[in-house]
Protein backbone atom coordinates (compact mmCIF):
# COMPACT_ATOMS: atom_id res chain seq x y z
CA UNK A 1 0.00 0.00 0.00
CA UNK A 2 1.34 3.59 -0.94
CA UNK A 3 -0.65 6.86 -1.15
CA UNK A 4 0.73 10.43 -0.06
CA UNK A 5 3.56 10.77 2.07
CA UNK A 6 5.14 13.86 3.95
CA UNK A 7 8.96 14.19 4.48
CA UNK A 8 10.37 16.83 7.08
CA UNK A 9 14.13 17.50 6.47
CA UNK A 10 14.23 15.97 2.99
CA UNK A 11 16.71 18.10 1.50
CA UNK A 12 20.05 16.26 2.72
CA UNK A 13 21.11 12.73 4.72
CA UNK A 14 18.43 10.13 5.94
CA UNK A 15 15.78 12.12 5.12
CA UNK A 16 16.75 12.86 1.19
CA UNK A 17 17.42 9.02 0.40
CA UNK A 18 14.21 7.88 2.25
CA UNK A 19 12.15 11.21 0.47
CA UNK A 20 13.80 9.40 -3.09
CA UNK A 21 13.25 5.46 -2.15
CA UNK A 22 9.44 6.66 -1.28
CA UNK A 23 9.32 7.77 -4.56
CA UNK A 24 10.79 5.14 -6.08
CA UNK A 25 7.93 2.73 -4.30
CA UNK A 26 5.03 4.67 -5.71
CA UNK A 27 4.82 7.14 -3.02
CA UNK A 28 3.61 10.87 -3.86
CA UNK A 29 6.35 12.67 -1.46
CA UNK A 30 5.62 16.02 -0.34
CA UNK A 31 8.74 17.15 0.79
CA UNK A 32 9.46 20.43 3.61
CA UNK A 33 12.77 21.99 4.52
CA UNK A 34 14.24 25.11 5.23
CA UNK A 35 16.36 25.51 2.02
CA UNK A 36 13.66 24.41 -0.29
CA UNK A 37 11.87 27.04 -2.34
CA UNK A 38 8.54 26.27 -3.48
CA UNK A 39 9.28 23.69 -6.38
CA UNK A 40 6.88 22.10 -8.94
CA UNK A 41 7.07 18.40 -9.12
CA UNK A 42 10.24 18.16 -12.52
CA UNK A 43 11.07 15.25 -10.78
CA UNK A 44 7.53 14.48 -9.34
CA UNK A 45 8.36 15.60 -5.89
CA UNK A 46 6.93 18.27 -4.42
CA UNK A 47 9.29 20.21 -1.98
CA UNK A 48 7.95 23.03 0.56
CA UNK A 49 9.41 25.50 2.67
CA UNK A 50 9.27 24.25 6.09
CA UNK A 51 11.10 25.38 9.70
CA UNK A 52 9.94 23.06 11.96
CA UNK A 53 11.33 25.03 14.57
CA UNK A 54 8.72 28.38 13.06
CA UNK A 55 4.87 27.85 14.37
CA UNK A 56 3.67 29.41 11.15
CA UNK A 57 5.79 27.90 8.65
CA UNK A 58 4.64 24.76 9.84
CA UNK A 59 1.13 25.65 9.44
CA UNK A 60 1.81 27.32 6.05
CA UNK A 61 3.81 24.09 4.95
CA UNK A 62 1.06 21.69 5.86
CA UNK A 63 -2.29 24.36 4.43
CA UNK A 64 0.36 24.15 1.41
CA UNK A 65 0.94 20.49 1.43
CA UNK A 66 -2.87 19.43 1.71
CA UNK A 67 -3.58 20.97 -1.85
CA UNK A 68 -1.11 18.18 -3.35
CA UNK A 69 -2.35 15.71 -1.01
CA UNK A 70 -3.54 14.71 2.78
CA UNK A 71 -1.19 12.74 4.48
CA UNK A 72 -1.86 8.96 4.43
CA UNK A 73 2.16 8.71 6.08
CA UNK A 74 4.22 11.29 7.43
CA UNK A 75 7.80 10.94 7.95
CA UNK A 76 9.99 13.29 10.11
CA UNK A 77 13.81 13.42 9.81
CA UNK A 78 14.48 17.01 10.04
CA UNK A 79 16.98 17.15 12.74
CA UNK A 80 20.58 18.55 14.23
CA UNK A 81 23.17 18.33 16.72
CA UNK A 82 25.45 20.35 19.12
CA UNK A 83 28.29 18.78 20.58
CA UNK A 84 29.41 20.01 23.44
CA UNK A 85 29.95 19.01 27.18
CA UNK A 86 27.15 19.27 29.47
CA UNK A 87 28.94 22.05 31.21
CA UNK A 88 29.58 24.79 28.51
CA UNK A 89 26.53 23.73 26.09
CA UNK A 90 24.98 26.93 26.62
CA UNK A 91 20.86 26.41 27.46
CA UNK A 92 19.98 28.26 24.01
CA UNK A 93 22.19 25.65 22.34
CA UNK A 94 20.10 22.76 24.28
CA UNK A 95 16.99 25.03 23.43
CA UNK A 96 18.05 24.94 19.66
CA UNK A 97 18.37 20.94 19.71
CA UNK A 98 15.33 20.61 21.21
CA UNK A 99 13.50 23.09 19.49
CA UNK A 100 14.26 21.29 15.88
CA UNK A 101 14.54 17.76 17.07
CA UNK A 102 11.62 17.17 19.17
CA UNK A 103 9.24 20.41 19.55
CA UNK A 104 9.67 20.29 15.46
CA UNK A 105 7.84 16.95 15.70
CA UNK A 106 5.38 17.76 18.40
CA UNK A 107 4.08 20.59 15.51
CA UNK A 108 3.94 18.49 12.43
CA UNK A 109 1.54 16.01 14.88
CA UNK A 110 -0.76 18.61 16.04
CA UNK A 111 -1.30 19.26 11.89
CA UNK A 112 -1.33 16.09 11.04
CA UNK A 113 -3.11 14.13 13.46
CA UNK A 114 -6.62 15.20 12.97
CA UNK A 115 -5.95 14.51 9.26
CA UNK A 116 -5.17 11.21 10.03
CA UNK A 117 -7.87 10.97 12.20
CA UNK A 118 -10.59 12.29 9.98
CA UNK A 119 -9.74 9.69 7.32
CA UNK A 120 -9.33 7.21 9.55
CA UNK A 121 -6.10 6.79 10.09
CA UNK A 122 -2.32 7.02 8.50
CA UNK A 123 1.50 6.58 9.47
CA UNK A 124 3.06 8.93 11.51
CA UNK A 125 7.25 8.19 11.32
CA UNK A 126 9.85 9.53 13.77
CA UNK A 127 13.24 9.49 13.58
CA UNK A 128 15.49 8.95 17.11
CA UNK A 129 18.83 7.18 16.62
CA UNK A 130 20.44 5.05 18.83
CA UNK A 131 21.10 7.69 20.99
CA UNK A 132 17.09 7.89 21.97
CA UNK A 133 18.29 4.61 23.70
CA UNK A 134 21.87 5.38 25.53
CA UNK A 135 23.79 8.35 25.83
CA UNK A 136 26.89 9.29 24.21
CA UNK A 137 29.73 11.69 25.67
CA UNK A 138 29.33 15.20 24.22
CA UNK A 139 25.73 14.76 22.18
CA UNK A 140 23.99 15.00 25.22
CA UNK A 141 21.51 17.67 23.95
CA UNK A 142 21.00 15.45 21.46
CA UNK A 143 20.63 12.37 23.27
CA UNK A 144 18.10 14.06 25.26
CA UNK A 145 15.78 15.06 22.48
CA UNK A 146 15.85 11.78 21.10
CA UNK A 147 14.88 10.15 24.47
CA UNK A 148 12.07 13.14 24.18
CA UNK A 149 11.05 11.40 21.28
CA UNK A 150 11.03 7.78 22.32
CA UNK A 151 9.02 8.66 25.52
CA UNK A 152 6.37 10.85 23.52
CA UNK A 153 6.08 8.04 20.54
CA UNK A 154 5.21 5.42 23.40
CA UNK A 155 2.29 7.94 24.33
CA UNK A 156 1.28 8.81 20.71
CA UNK A 157 1.27 5.12 20.05
CA UNK A 158 -1.21 4.18 22.16
CA UNK A 159 -3.39 7.45 21.90
CA UNK A 160 -3.08 6.94 17.95
CA UNK A 161 -4.67 3.56 17.99
CA UNK A 162 -8.56 4.19 18.25
CA UNK A 163 -7.78 6.06 15.16
CA UNK A 164 -5.89 4.05 12.88
CA UNK A 165 -2.90 5.87 13.53
CA UNK A 166 0.27 3.78 13.50
CA UNK A 167 3.97 5.27 15.40
CA UNK A 168 7.36 4.29 14.06
CA UNK A 169 10.42 5.35 15.17
CA UNK A 170 13.48 4.73 13.22
CA UNK A 171 16.37 4.04 15.43
CA UNK A 172 19.77 4.63 13.07
CA UNK A 173 23.12 3.80 14.14
CA UNK A 174 25.69 5.57 12.35
CA UNK A 175 25.23 6.51 8.50
CA UNK A 176 28.01 8.15 6.23
CA UNK A 177 24.98 10.98 5.45
CA UNK A 178 24.89 13.69 8.16
CA UNK A 179 26.12 17.50 7.41
CA UNK A 180 29.16 19.26 9.59
CA UNK A 181 26.41 22.06 8.61
CA UNK A 182 23.81 20.10 11.18
CA UNK A 183 26.61 19.16 13.95
CA UNK A 184 27.72 22.29 15.31
CA UNK A 185 30.06 22.40 18.17
CA UNK A 186 28.74 24.40 21.39
CA UNK A 187 30.32 28.08 21.15
CA UNK A 188 32.25 27.22 24.52
CA UNK A 189 33.87 24.09 23.28
CA UNK A 190 37.85 25.94 22.83
CA UNK A 191 41.03 24.34 23.43
CA UNK A 192 40.38 26.45 26.43
CA UNK A 193 37.35 23.81 27.83
CA UNK A 194 38.35 21.67 30.77
CA UNK A 195 37.31 19.00 28.78
CA UNK A 196 39.54 19.72 25.68
CA UNK A 197 41.38 15.98 25.66
CA UNK A 198 38.15 14.06 26.29
CA UNK A 199 35.97 16.36 23.68
CA UNK A 200 38.87 16.03 21.11
CA UNK A 201 39.21 12.75 21.32
CA UNK A 202 34.94 11.97 21.34
CA UNK A 203 34.50 14.46 18.44
CA UNK A 204 37.13 12.63 16.25
CA UNK A 205 35.52 8.89 17.38
CA UNK A 206 32.33 10.44 16.18
CA UNK A 207 33.34 11.67 13.00
CA UNK A 208 35.28 8.85 12.21
CA UNK A 209 31.97 6.45 13.19
CA UNK A 210 29.79 8.29 10.69
CA UNK A 211 32.18 8.97 7.93
CA UNK A 212 32.53 4.93 8.02
CA UNK A 213 28.98 4.19 8.55
CA UNK A 214 26.67 2.47 7.28
CA UNK A 215 25.01 3.37 3.68
CA UNK A 216 21.90 6.23 3.56
CA UNK A 217 20.33 4.45 0.27
CA UNK A 218 20.00 1.17 2.43
CA UNK A 219 18.17 2.85 5.14
CA UNK A 220 15.61 4.89 2.62
CA UNK A 221 14.81 1.71 1.31
CA UNK A 222 14.37 -0.09 4.18
CA UNK A 223 11.66 2.53 5.34
CA UNK A 224 9.72 2.23 2.19
CA UNK A 225 9.66 -1.42 2.20
CA UNK A 226 8.61 -1.20 6.06
CA UNK A 227 5.70 1.83 4.97
CA UNK A 228 4.37 -0.30 2.61
CA UNK A 229 3.32 -2.80 4.98
CA UNK A 230 -0.48 -2.72 6.43
CA UNK A 231 1.01 -3.02 10.01
CA UNK A 232 4.36 -1.20 10.64
CA UNK A 233 6.53 -2.19 13.55
CA UNK A 234 6.82 0.46 16.43
CA UNK A 235 10.74 0.19 16.40
CA UNK A 236 12.64 -0.32 13.59
CA UNK A 237 16.85 -0.26 14.42
CA UNK A 238 18.71 0.27 11.34
CA UNK A 239 22.53 -0.12 12.55
CA UNK A 240 25.51 -2.02 12.34
CA UNK A 241 25.87 -5.66 13.80
CA UNK A 242 27.82 -3.89 16.78
CA UNK A 243 25.46 -1.08 17.45
CA UNK A 244 22.54 -3.77 18.14
CA UNK A 245 24.76 -5.53 20.19
CA UNK A 246 25.33 -2.08 22.24
CA UNK A 247 21.86 -0.97 22.38
CA UNK A 248 21.03 -5.35 23.43
CA UNK A 249 23.70 -4.82 25.85
CA UNK A 250 22.64 -1.75 27.22
CA UNK A 251 19.58 -2.88 27.86
CA UNK A 252 21.12 -5.68 30.82
CA UNK A 253 24.18 -4.29 32.23
CA UNK A 254 24.39 -1.84 35.00
CA UNK A 255 24.80 1.88 34.19
CA UNK A 256 27.79 2.17 35.36
CA UNK A 257 29.12 -0.67 33.76
CA UNK A 258 27.89 0.38 30.37
CA UNK A 259 29.13 4.22 30.77
CA UNK A 260 32.10 2.79 31.61
CA UNK A 261 32.47 0.78 28.32
CA UNK A 262 31.33 3.22 26.08
CA UNK A 263 33.76 6.10 27.84
CA UNK A 264 36.59 3.78 26.99
CA UNK A 265 35.44 3.02 23.61
CA UNK A 266 35.16 6.98 22.62
CA UNK A 267 38.05 8.61 24.87
CA UNK A 268 41.69 7.13 24.51
CA UNK A 269 42.59 5.97 28.15
CA UNK A 270 46.47 5.80 27.05
CA UNK A 271 46.64 9.10 25.57
CA UNK A 272 45.07 11.10 28.37
CA UNK A 273 47.19 14.07 30.01
N1 LIG B 1 23.34 10.51 10.00
C1 LIG B 1 23.29 9.63 10.97
O1 LIG B 1 24.23 8.83 11.14
C2 LIG B 1 22.10 9.56 11.89
C3 LIG B 1 22.10 8.62 12.92
C4 LIG B 1 21.01 8.54 13.77
C5 LIG B 1 19.92 9.37 13.58
N2 LIG B 1 19.93 10.29 12.57
C6 LIG B 1 18.76 11.15 12.42
O2 LIG B 1 18.33 11.13 11.08
C7 LIG B 1 17.78 12.41 10.72
C8 LIG B 1 18.52 12.94 9.51
O3 LIG B 1 19.87 13.14 9.87
P1 LIG B 1 21.06 13.25 8.82
O4 LIG B 1 22.28 13.23 9.62
O5 LIG B 1 20.94 12.28 7.73
O6 LIG B 1 20.68 14.60 8.14
P2 LIG B 1 21.45 15.94 7.82
O7 LIG B 1 22.22 15.74 6.58
O8 LIG B 1 22.14 16.40 9.04
O9 LIG B 1 20.19 16.85 7.46
C9 LIG B 1 19.30 17.35 8.38
C10 LIG B 1 18.02 17.69 7.62
O10 LIG B 1 17.15 18.35 8.52
C11 LIG B 1 16.71 19.55 7.92
N3 LIG B 1 16.48 20.54 8.97
C12 LIG B 1 17.33 20.98 9.93
N4 LIG B 1 16.75 21.91 10.69
C13 LIG B 1 15.48 22.05 10.20
C14 LIG B 1 14.38 22.87 10.55
N5 LIG B 1 14.44 23.75 11.55
N6 LIG B 1 13.23 22.75 9.82
C15 LIG B 1 13.14 21.88 8.80
N7 LIG B 1 14.16 21.08 8.41
C16 LIG B 1 15.31 21.18 9.11
C17 LIG B 1 17.82 19.97 6.97
O11 LIG B 1 17.37 20.77 5.89
P3 LIG B 1 17.44 22.38 5.79
O12 LIG B 1 18.73 22.85 6.34
O13 LIG B 1 17.25 22.64 4.33
O14 LIG B 1 16.26 22.84 6.62
C18 LIG B 1 18.24 18.61 6.44
O15 LIG B 1 17.39 18.23 5.38
C19 LIG B 1 17.93 13.29 11.97
O16 LIG B 1 16.75 13.27 12.72
C20 LIG B 1 19.06 12.61 12.74
O17 LIG B 1 18.98 12.86 14.11
C21 LIG B 1 21.00 10.41 11.73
Amino acid sequence: MSGTVWVTGASSGLGLHTAMALQDAGWKVIAGARSFREEGPADGMIRLTLDVTDEESVSAFCEKAKTYGRPDALVQCAGMLVLGSCEETATEEFRRVMDTNFLGMVRMNRHVLPMMREQGGGKIVMFSSINGLMGVPFQNAYTASKHAIEGYAECLLMEGKPFGIQVMLVEPGDHRSGSDAYRPHAKAMTDASPYAWEYKCATEKIHHDETNGSDPDVLGRKIARTLKKKKIPFRKRIASADQHLAVYVHRFLPAKVNAAILRSYYIRKKDRA
